[in-house]
């Protein structure tokens, strides 16, 4: 392992000669986001380093990839993807945690001031969908961007029950002199095996781009007064959270956890005042599901997080896009609709290998406090509870496919049940996916 990587930043050194050295700076996050990768590395990318290099570098590591101003979101969402496989909740946490930051961290460029191309394409995870590079510090504007970047982290961290206050650690370095010609700014660039947590925390040269009352103000904004907040005394020394999490001392799980993942729930939901009433008390009442409506709702709400991040200039999208995409997502949408009635027609779903994939919410499950998710049948869907059902049915998806071995059909009903469920909350939510499966 530490042969390989030495074999690996040797490497590095010759590729990036021409380039502002740092892609290694926040180096935990390369490496547990790497972790992750390699749990099913459908690309055959060499790692997430090359994610961070300008495009001629990338290309060496792009694997499969060729869209390389893609190549860090692309590494991010298949990463955050498949963290949400991994059956022990931090572990998953702490991985969803790694690939959003990963996502966010600053490319090199080949000069001071100069900003990198942002990704063109829509992101698989809406949680990564949400998010772009930090620019370099001293290009245009980079102030402000930073700052919004590192606001959209800390929601999408508390949306996966991470602590918002991580959204820190992707910060980048203070601006670099433009008539520098070495290119090099303020940066270091220490390989991974002499420096695994990451210079730019070990040097002390990371610079906060928000201050906690703006982490708490954007992440309540987002998900209302449950939200969990950002840890002031975490963020008063970047370098030592960031030693702490490095070595596991401090975990990435919010220490509201279970709030965190109902309140976001509830605000892919767009109904928080109704849910939040029933935070730790009685389950929402049940509804009668209509498929169709709650796809179309779930579209939706994926367009107002889209015209979101396209008016604020986060993606390089405008509200024409986001509209065709709602369009896409529904013409998608019913699709598969139409499959899985003709599939029902024509009698009970095939579920290969596995039987009854249907999800529960219910109080109690694995020791919680709060109502939460969990798959019925626990042999042949092994998973912990959640307070997200995304956790559960992405999971009793992948499952139906990879090991069940189910027909396309089911599997595409998974899937519609997963998308209908996402805009809804509570029993609602698991009534939605148990219906897209005809049960
Ligand atoms: C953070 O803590 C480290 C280790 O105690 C110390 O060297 C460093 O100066 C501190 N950084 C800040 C910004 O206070
Ligand atoms: C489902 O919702 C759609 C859209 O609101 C509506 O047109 C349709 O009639 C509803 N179907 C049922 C069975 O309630």
């Amino acid at each position: 392992m530490k042969q390989s990587a030495a074999i690996l930043a040797a490497t590095l050194v010759a590729f990036v000669a021409a380039e502002v050295p740092q892609e290694l700076s926040h180096g935990m996050f390369l490496t547990n986001t790497q972790t992750a990768l390699q749990l099913n590395n459908r690309f055959n990318i060499v790692d997430p380093v090359f994610g961070l290099l300008g495009a001629a570098a990338a290309a060496n590591g792009a694997g499969d990839v060729t869209d390389l101003d893609c190549l860090q979101q692309i590494i991010a969402d298949e990463a955050f993807t498949n963290a949400l496989t991994i059956e022990d909740e931090n572990q998953r946490i702490n991985s969803l945690a790694n690939a959003l930051i990963y996502r966010t961290l600053e490319k090199n460029t080949g000069s001071v001031g100069l900003a990198s191309v942002n990704c063109g394409q829509v992101a698989n995870n809406p949680e990564i969908a949400a998010l772009s590079q930090h620019q370099d510090p001293a290009s245009d504007g980079a102030q402000q961007l930073n700052k919004d970047i590192a606001l959209s982290l800390a929601v999408q961290l508390a949306s996966v029950g991470a602590d918002p206050t991580l959204a820190l650690l992707s910060g980048t370095f203070v601006p670099g002199d433009v008539n520098d010609n070495t290119g090099a700014g303020n940066t270091c660039d220490t390989a991974l095996d002499e420096d695994p947590v990451g210079c730019i925390f070990t040097l002390n040269r990371i610079v906060a781009d928000a201050t906690i009352d703006e982490i708490n103000q954007a992440v309540s904004d987002a998900m209302g007064a449950d939200a969990p907040q950002a840890n002031a005394a975490m963020a008063s020394n970047l370098s030592t959270l960031a030693a702490g999490m490095a070595s596991g001392q401090i975990s990435a799980v919010a220490s509201d956890n279970g709030n965190a993942q109902a309140s976001a729930s509830a605000s892919a939901s767009g109904n928080l005042q109704a849910f939040s009433g029933n935070l730790g008390g009685a389950a929402p009442p049940l509804r009668t599901p209509n498929l169709s409506a709650a796809i179309q709702r779930s579209c939706a709400v994926q367009n107002n997080a889209c015209a979101n991040a396209a008016n604020s200039g986060q993606i390089d999208a405008n509200v024409g896009d986001c509209n065709a995409q709602e369009n896409e997502c529904r013409a998608s949408a019913n699709l598969k609709m139409k499959r899985v009635v003709k599939a029902r027609q024509n009698g009970a779903l095939d579920f290969g290998s596995c039987s009854d994939p249907t999800i529960q919410f219910a109080d109690g499950l694995d020791g919680r406090r709060e109502a939460s998710f969990a798959p019925n049948n626990k042999g042949d869907f092994s998973q912990g509870s959640a307070l997200n059902i995304n956790i559960i049915s992405s999971f009793i998806c992948g499952r139906l496919q990879d090991s069940c071995k189910a027909d396309e059909s089911t599997v595409a009903a998974c899937e519609t049940g997963r998308a209908a469920a996402q805009g809804q909350q509570g029993q609602a939510a698991a009534d939605a996916f148990n219906a897209a499966l005809g049960l």
